[in-house]
């Protein structure tokens, strides 16, 4: 079967296909065979050389795939099921802790970039009934954190007011999610042609985030005093102007740092005289993943995945991702 590596010191030009043989399960394991998987910021990062991993890692947190093999005492799937990852393979349910979120896909655990991965049987979920491999493989990390920030943290109601920032795929899960539960969507954006296609999808305003650099305030204005939930995906440079938008009461979900925001100046007052909530977002659980699924399966959402891209191709795929001309996901399948 064949893998892809990251070799040190990581970098595009680093990624190696390796044929390896292919794999046989335990009890309690099951052996998938990936199909296909989606590309998030984290992957590029660990590809890059950004998040240290060791040589030969094989990365990408998404993935989705077919059971293949089942070992003895393995009950919950059987060979033919379509399954997908989850992010964090040992976070089943409850709070996060130190040992369910150590290990990660495609950084401290070998990902979803091989033909064939050896699994314990809970590190997997069903997908979506209808849901293609390369849709399916969209969801794991960017749509559950979306879930979690605005279902789990936020207990977003129907009626609420949602700001999305940017048009990653992250971002176009919340957008949805917002739109399924029956919230009305604010969105930034830093392009004339992705805001109308934010616009189609139902976001009732679009602030240019390049040319209007209050656009917290903008945002505030529009939504008529502010709006009850914000994905911030910049950190140290979209929170200021995050907690801007917010209205009083408000809950900012913390969930990335583009743009080089890994540091950043926040006005405090402007928390506790909002008496707003932040949460810090690590994707999430089994429990949640389920419940999302769940969701999903009464909906007729569908990921908007924006190119697709083979095995043979996750240098390209990234370097397109590097571009920011992407709108949602971009997949390999294979
Ligand atoms: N904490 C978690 O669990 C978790 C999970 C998933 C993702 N994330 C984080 O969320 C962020 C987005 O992830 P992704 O995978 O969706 O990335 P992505 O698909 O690569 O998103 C990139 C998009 O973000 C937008 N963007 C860049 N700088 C921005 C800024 N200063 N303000 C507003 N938008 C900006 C741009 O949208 P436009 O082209 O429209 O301007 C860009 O196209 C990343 O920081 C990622 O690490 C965190």
């Amino acid at each position: 079967m064949r893998t892809l590596q990251v070799k040190q010191p990581g970098g595009l030009d680093k990624l190696e296909i390796v044929e390896q043989p292919d794999l046989n399960p335990g009890r309690d394991q099951i052996i998938v065979h990936w199909h296909a998987t989606s590309l998030n910021y984290h992957d590029y990062l660990v590809a890059i050389g950004a998040i240290p991993v060791p040589d030969g890692r094989i990365p990408m947190s998404d993935g989705a795939g077919e059971v293949i093999a089942i070992g003895e005492n393995v009950h919950q799937f059987k060979v033919g099921d379509k399954v997908m990852s989850m992010f964090f393979p040992n976070w089943i349910e409850g709070k996060p802790s130190l040992q369910k979120t150590v290990g990660i896909m495609g950084e401290t655990l070998d990902g979803c970039m091989a033909e064939q991965a050896c699994l314990p049987v809970s590190a997997v979920t069903a997908i979506p009934e209808g849901y293609t491999y390369a849709e399916a493989a969209t969801l794991p990390c960017a749509a559950l954190t979306a879930w979690r920030g605005l279902m789990v943290e936020g207990n977003l109601q129907a009626g609420e007011k949602v700001l999305i920032e940017g048009t990653g795929g992250m971002s176009i899960f919340a957008l949805q999610l917002a739109k399924m539960a029956g919230a009305r969507v604010f969105a930034t954006t830093s392009s004339a042609e992705k805001a109308e296609r934010l616009k189609a999808m139902g976001a009732e305003a679009v602030v240019n985030y390049k040319e209007d650099e209050r656009w917290g305030k903008t945002i505030f204005k529009l939504a008529d005093g502010g709006v009850d939930h914000v994905l911030d995906v910049g950190g140290g440079s979209t929170m200021k102007q995050s907690i801007e938008a917010t209205a009083i009461g408000g809950h900012i979900a913390s969930i990335g740092i583009l743009s080089g925001g890994r540091k950043g100046e926040i006005t405090f007052p402007k928390l506790f005289f909002k008496h707003l909530t932040m949460s810090g977002i690590a994707v999430g659980s089994r429990v949640m993943q389920e419940a999302m699924l769940a969701a999903i399966n009464t909906s007729d959402m569908k990921p908007v995945i924006d190119k697709s891209f083979g095995f043979d191709e996750l240098a390209a795929a990234f370097r397109h991702q590097e571009s920011g001309a992407h709108f949602g996901k971009i997949v390999l399948e294979w």
